[in-house]
């Protein structure tokens, strides 16, 4: 069975330590392993992306592999084959499967019959590598990540839950502040509020979070951004916060929404 990545629960806290230190290593120096040599990964988008496919893609390429990238509607999966045999065929050519897709069963069906990693690039439910990048910029802000506090503010969503989940397993306090009806059915280990004052005091780090998620959100957008006004990260907000706090962001971003135009570029924000 190879060693899947959909949600990051399937690691340990050391495989975690090891993953972060390995990307900043490779990060002060690019192109420094031709881990891929010779080897293709397929990354597959169902939906947009633009952080996503980039980073993948020029991943990829600095290990000296070949990014596959497809896109769901060049595939014969439009015509009825199934995420079976698309499995099994990737598998005969790549290295790893990338999948994004708003579909969570379709992503725990290609892991169960591909025959290598398939990595979680986006799904309905998960966004690991987003909260795995998140946690790289907080050691990088603060050394370490035990005992830091991360604060949450806005729609319970796939980004709120990878960060409950890998950020309480690097030992960091996690807390998700989300109105009734958009807050986390289950904690992962984050402490949950329905006060983004409460959740932002002290906190080392404020998040925001996107309140009209792609695919599926957009019919009752007006009504989520009412809900979620009192959510926006603002300099109020972070002034709670920790005096060195820093705002991050997974993007993309809608100033004026889940964050203030103030912050998203403002002297505090290491999001860009
Ligand atoms: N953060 C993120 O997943 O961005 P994209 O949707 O642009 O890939």
């Amino acid at each position: 069975m190879p060693l899947h990545f959909l949600t990051g629960a399937e690691l340990s806290a050391d495989q975690l330590t090891s993953l972060l230190d390995r990307a900043l290593s490779l990060k002060s120096a690019p192109a420094s392993s031709r881990a891929l040599e010779g080897r293709s990964v397929a990354l597959w988008f169902e939906k947009p992306s633009t952080r996503t496919r980039v980073s993948f893609e020029a991943g990829v390429f600095e290990l000296g592999g070949h990014p596959l990238v497809l896109r769901t509607d060049d595939m014969q999966l439009t015509r009825g084959e199934r995420i079976r045999d698309t499995a099994l065929v990737l598998s005969r050519h790549v290295a790893a499967i990338g999948l994004r897709t708003g579909d969570e069963s379709q992503l725990v069906e290609l892991a169960e019959h591909a025959t290598v990693p398939v990595v979680n690039m986006l799904s309905l439910r998960h966004h690991p590598c987003q909260a795995l990048a998140d946690l790289m910029t907080l050691r990088e802000a603060f050394g370490s990540l035990e005992g830091r506090v991360l604060a949450y503010v806005g729609d319970g969503n796939n980004v709120a839950r990878s960060l409950a989940i890998v950020g309480t397993l690097a030992g960091m306090e996690v807390r998700v502040a989300a109105p009734s009806g958009f807050q986390l059915a289950e904690p992962h280990g984050a402490v949950l509020t329905d006060d983004p004052a409460e959740a932002a005091a002290g906190a080392d780090a404020l998040y925001p979070g996107v309140g009209v998620s792609m695919g599926g959100d957009e019919p009752t957008a007006a009504a989520r951004r009412e809900a979620l006004a009192a959510y926006r990260l603002d300099d109020a907000l972070l002034d709670r916060a920790a005096p060195a706090a820093i705002a991050l962001h997974c993007l993309p971003a809608h100033p004026g929404e889940e964050i203030t135009e103030a912050v998203l570029y403002g002297a505090r924000q290491r999001i860009w």
